[in-house]
């Protein structure tokens, strides 16, 4: 099935030669709606260069991609930009496959990789500001640490300006065609956006010290193929001002509520809140965890200035799925955020104590005590419920809740 599948030109000496994953829909939690692709290129420099490899299942996609365009046995150089599995999968075959003379990644790569497989040959390390020579072309690395492994890299064929960026500008979007201008900017948005939500929004401050140092290394950045999703050509500013502005998290005028709900009486007391934030004038989302993905959460929450939770109690604390999701996000360490919470109870009350103590662990400002409802909200709660979250729905439009 895979044996007549192509290569896809990216620039003069830049084929793609990965593979496309459409039916992924779920890893680690991570919720593909729309599946993703694993990106390898190869350089056809007077020393061909394979960039990356793919998961291990796709091996002979990838083969048959790199047979439209080379035979295998031509590749003299591997490079290993970042160990994760469904970048390193296939590495082990192409090594054995493609006998190539030189092969680099960066040292505690060196290290990832010979702890995951028994390679067939020694891989030589490369650090920041290091360059290898592909005969009538240049490759330069930028060591990317935590972003988001520790071993993760950038390389740069100086030549035509192209930056292999690995996961970091990445999205889990599965596309037969291979540049980011041929589909619909909004969904590029929230898949690359979704991405730096769940992968890379715990090292932000990492990511603004990367966009510093790709800014030192003056590299003429004119395309930016990462691991995952389309390739970025026109418009490589794009996803750059889109990460700085993630990273750093300035006020976004939205609130984000997220509950679930036994008998429906945190769910009243949720669309009370919510009607208090719009009231104010500021947008609200509201997400009821019983039937949605903590992976679109983080999604709703990169663009959010306050997160307030809704949960019932059972068992003297915060519903499962609220424990699931408020574990997933204090992981995340959201910035700038104000909150409060809210729910029902029958005999005690203790799901508040436990969501307002993950509210502190994640760092969220509580600025309200939190609301509950002795089972069925009165309208005296469902007032509280209003007021409390037309106060926050004014502190959000102040700009409270992101650092200008
Ligand atoms: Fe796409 Fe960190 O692997």
């Amino acid at each position: 099935m895979s044996e007549n599948l192509k290569a896809i030109k990216v620039t003069d000496s830049v084929y793609w030669v990965g593979a496309i994953d459409w039916d992924i829909r779920e890893h680690h939690g991570y919720y593909m709606s729309r599946g993703t692709t694993y990106n390898s290129y190869l350089i056809l420099a007077e020393k061909i260069t394979l960039i990356d490899t793919v998961k291990s299942e796709f091996l002979d996609e990838m083969l048959s991609r790199i047979k439209s365009v080379i035979d295998i046995s031509e590749i003299d150089i591997v490079v290993a930009n970042h160990a994760e599995m469904d970048h390193s999968g296939c590495l082990p075959d192409i090594l054995k496959l493609a006998d190539p003379s030189e092969v680099y990644a960066s040292p505690i790569c060196v290290g990832a990789l010979k702890a995951h497989f028994d390679l067939p040959c020694e891989i030589t390390p490369v650090k920041s500001g290091d360059e290898i020579s592909l005969g009538n072309k240049k490759l330069a690395f930028m060591e990317t640490k935590m972003l988001h492994w520790p071993d993760s890299m950038f390389s740069f064929l100086k030549e035509e300006g192209v930056l292999f960026s690995q996961d970091v500008f990445g999205m889990h979007y599965a596309t037969a065609k291979m540049f980011v201008d041929e589909y619909p900017s909004d969904i590029v948005d929230y898949e690359l956006g979704k991405y730096f939500a769940n992968i890379m929004m715990p090292m932000s401050d990492l990511i603004l010290r990367m966009l510093d140092s790709l800014q030192d290394f003056g590299w003429g950045i004119k395309v930016i193929a990462s691991d995952h999703g389309p390739v970025w050509r026109n418009n490589i500013n794009r996803p750059i001002e889109l990460y700085k502005k993630w990273a750093e998290k300035h006020p976004c005028g939205k609130v984000l509520i997220v509950y679930a709900t036994m008998w429906g009486s945190t769910e009243t007391m949720a669309k009370y809140v919510s009607d208090g934030v719009v009231s104010a004038g500021v947008e609200c989302e509201v997400i009821n965890m019983t039937p949605s993905y903590r992976s679109e959460v983080a999604a709703a929450l990169l663009n959010s200035d306050a997160l307030l939770v809704g949960s019932s109690t059972l068992n003297c604390g915060v519903l499962p799925v609220m424990a699931d999701i408020l574990t997933y996000i204090r992981g995340l360490k959201p910035k700038n955020l104000i909150g409060f919470s809210f729910g029902s109870f029958g005999w005690n009350w203790k799901a508040l104590s436990e969501a307002n103590n993950y509210l502190n662990e994640i760092g969220v400002e509580v600025v309200s005590e939190s609301v509950k409802s002795h089972y069925v909200p009165d309208q005296y709660v469902l007032d509280q419920c209003f007021t409390v979250g037309k106060e926050i729905g004014d502190q959000v439009k102040k700009g409270v809740g992101g650092s200008e």
